[in-house]
C-alpha cells in the first residue's frame, strides 16, 4: 500500500498501484458483496481487469502483457484484494501459475498461442496439479499421460482448480512414468474445449465465493505432443517453480486481506463508542490495532522482498523459494490475526453480514491453505535452512 524506506516506488509502481487502487474502488467494491453472496463468478470485472494488463503485468507486450516487474504486480494485487479477495485470487492464478510457468519454460509457438489470450485479458488460464488423493504430497499423483505418435492420452481427475469452471486453458501436471516419481511427472497445455476435457462439481467454499473452483476430470484427452511442456519428467520441477511465484500471490492477497480488515478496524475504533468513550481510547483495542499493524509492515516489507528476489532471478536464475514460503507464511497467518481481531473489535457488527468484515474473516482462511499449506511452507523453510531434502 505505501512507500516504504526500503523499497522506494518509482513513478511506474506508483502509477500501476494507483490505477488498481482506483478500478478496485469504481469497479469491484461495488460488485464484491454481491458476487459473494451468490457465489457468482465477476465474469464482467474480470473483463474489465484483462483490459486494463492485470492479467498479465509481467509478460512481454509481444505477448500481450503488460512487460512490467514483479513489484509492480504485488503492487496492483494488493490494491485489488483489499477490495476482494476473490477478484485477487483471479489475477493472481492468471498471472502467476498460469503465465509465469509458460513464459519460463515454454516454446516460442506456445507462449504465442497460450500466454497472449490469457495475459491480454480474452481468456482465462487455470493449474491443474492437485488431485482428490493428493494435495499437499503433490508428486503422489495417480492422473496419466500417455504418448501415443504424436499425440499425449490424459486421463485423471484434478480437483481445487481455482477457474475451473470457467477457464479456456489449463497447465496439466500427469505422471508419463509412475516408476520414476516425482521425476516422472510432465506438464501440459490444454485447450479446454478439446475433447474429453470435462467440468466436475463446483465446490461450495467458505470464502472467496466468487472465485470459481472444481474438479476437471481428463477422459481419453488427447493433446499435441507439441503441448507439453518442458521435457518429459521435468513437470514436477516445474510445479514447484511456478508455485514459488504463485506463493507471492498469495502473501500478496493475505496482505491486502489484512490491511482491508485493519483500515476498517481503524474507521470503528475511531467512531464506535462505549462506557462514554471512542473504543480505541480502550487499551484491548489499541494494542489489537498495535499488533495488527505491526504484523502488516512485516508482511509488506516480506512480500515486497519475496518480489524483487523473483524479479533479481531474471538475471541471476537463482531460487527464491525460501522468501515467497517464509512470505507467504507469515503474511496469511498475518491475514487470519488481523481477520479476527476485526471481528472481535467490530463486535456484533463485525458477525453481521452488513459489513465486509465477516467476508475479511472467512476469505482470510484459505491463505493458509492453498498453493501449500502453512504446515508445507514451515517444511520448505526448516528443509531450506537445514539443509535437508
Ligand atoms: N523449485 C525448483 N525445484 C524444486 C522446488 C522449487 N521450489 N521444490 C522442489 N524442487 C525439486 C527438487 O529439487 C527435487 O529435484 P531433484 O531431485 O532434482 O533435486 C524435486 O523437485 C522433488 O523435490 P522434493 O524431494 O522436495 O519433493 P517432495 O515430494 O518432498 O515435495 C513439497 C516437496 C514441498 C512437499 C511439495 O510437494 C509441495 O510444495 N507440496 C504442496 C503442493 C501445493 O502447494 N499445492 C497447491 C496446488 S495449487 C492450488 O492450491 C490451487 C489453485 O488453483 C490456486
Amino acid at each position: 500500500m505505501s512507500d516504504t524506506a526500503l523499497f522506494p516506488l518509482s513513478e511506474e509502481h506508483k502509477m500501476i498501484r494507483d490505477t488498481a487502487r482506483d478500478f478496485a474502488k469504481n469497479e469491484i467494491a461495488p460488485v464484491a458483496a454481491e458476487h459473494d453472496e451468490s457465489g457468482e463468478f465477476p465474469q464482467a470485472t474480470i473483463k474489465k481487469m484483462g483490459g486494463m494488463g492485470f492479467m498479465g503485468i509481467e509478460v512481454p507486450e509481444e505477448y500481450g502483457g503488460a512487460g512490467m516487474d514483479c513489484l509492480s504486480y504485488v503492487l496492483a494485487l494488493e490494491e485489488i484484494c483489499k477490495v476482494d479477495a476473490a477478484h485477487g485470487v483471479i489475477m493472481s492464478v492468471n498471472n502467476s501459475l498460469y503465465c509465469h510457468g509458460i513464459l519460463k519454460f515454454g516454446t516460442e509457438e506456445q507462449k504465442k498461442q497460450f500466454i497472449t489470450p490469457i495475459a491480454s485479458g480474452k481468456a482465462i488460464g487455470a493449474y491443474s496439479l492437485t488431485e482428490p488423493m493428493s494435495g499437499s504430497d503433490a508428486s503422489n499423483m495417480k492422473s496419466r499421460a500417455k504418448r501415443d505418435g504424436d499425440f499425449y492420452l490424459l486421463n485423471g481427475v484434478k480437483s481445487w482448480v481455482t477457474s475451473g469452471p470457467v477457464a479456456d486453458y489449463f497447465v496439466v501436471f500427469m505422471m508419463t512414468d509412475p516408476e520414476k516419481k516425482a521425476k516422472g511427472i510432465s506438464a501440459f497445455l490444454v485447450d479446454g474445449k478439446t475433447p474429453g476435457v470435462k467440468r466436475g462439481k463446483k465446490e461450495p467454499k467458505l470464502g472467496i465465493r466468487a472465485s470459481a473452483t472444481s474438479e476437471i476430470i481428463f477422459e481419453d484427452c488427447k493433446v499435441p505432443a507439441a503441448n507439453r511442456l518442458g521435457e518429459e519428467g521435468e513437470g514436477f520441477k516445474i510445479a514447484m517453480t511456478v508455485l514459488d511465484v504463485g506463493r507471492i500471490g498469495i502473501g500478496t492477497q493475505a496482505l491486502g486481506i489484512a490491511e482491508a480488515a485493519y483500515e476498517a478496524s481503524i474507521a470503528y475504533a475511531k467512531e464506535r463508542e462505549a462506557f462514554g468513550q471512542k473504543i480505541g481510547e480502550f487499551q484491548g483495542i489499541g494494542f489489537k490495532i498495535a499488533d495488527m499493524k505491526t504484523r502488516i509492515e512485516a508482511s509488506r516489507l516480506m512480500v515486497y522482498n519475496a518480489a524483487m528476489a523473483k524479479e533479481r532471478s531474471k538475471t541471476t536464475g537463482e531460487r527464491f523459494s525460501l522468501q515467497a514460503s517464509t512470505a507467504k507464511l507469515f503474511a496469511s497467518e498475518t491475514a487470519m490475526f488481523c481477520a479476527h481481531a476485526a471481528v472481535q473489535i467490530h463486535g456484533g457488527m463485525g458477525y453481521s453480514r452488513e459489513l465486509p468484515i465477516e467476508r475479511y474473516f472467512r476469505d482470510a482462511k484459505i491463505t493458509e491453505i492453498y498453493e501449500g499449506t502453512s504446515e508445507i511452507q514451515r517444511l520448505v523453510i526448516s528443509r531450506a535452512e537445514l539443509g535437508l531434502r
